[in-house]
């Protein structure tokens, strides 16, 4: 069965921005998805005020994975350790213009990896993130 992916999906998963390592990032995370088995890292950059100074993403995710990924990095940049927790899986779909639902748990990859970064950097950094919750699969390897 076809699925109708939006423009700005098709525009980030051929196009994707973000993609790549980061050498010593404030906060790395990886996890991977239980319905699919796909794998996703992220790492963060982030600068003394907490403010997130650039996001990286790797991952052997399919395309709605990648452009869910390519659009949540582009989101949290500029934001606040904090104010990430705001780029949520819903959020990023919003901005995408909607996945077909059967893609949706994708769309959660990014999500996952973010939180379980920035769950990295809290530990690292001391800093307290209300709201965040102890990822429940972080793979971290590093
Ligand atoms: Fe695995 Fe989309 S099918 S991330």
């Amino acid at each position: 069965m076809a699925m109708d992916y939006s423009e700005k999906v098709i525009d980030h998963f051929t196009n994707p921005r973000n993609v790549g390592d980061m050498e010593n990032p404030s906060g790395c995370g990886t996890v991977g998805n239980a319905v699919c088995g796909d794998i996703m890292r992220v790492y963060l950059d982030i600068d003394e005020s907490h403010v997130i100074r650039d996001a990286k993403f790797k991952t052997f995710g399919c395309g709605a994975a990648i452009a869910t990924s390519s659009m949540a990095t582009v989101m949290v940049k500029g934001k606040t350790a904090q104010e990430a927790l705001e780029v949520t899986n819903r959020a990023v779909m919003e901005a995408l213009g909607g996945l077909p639902r059967a893609k949706v748990h994708c769309s959660l990859l990014a999500e996952e990896a973010i939180h379980a970064a920035l769950w990295d950097y809290a530990e690292k950094s001391g800093l307290t993130i209300e709201g965040l919750e102890k990822p429940k699969a972080d793979i971290n390897d590093d």
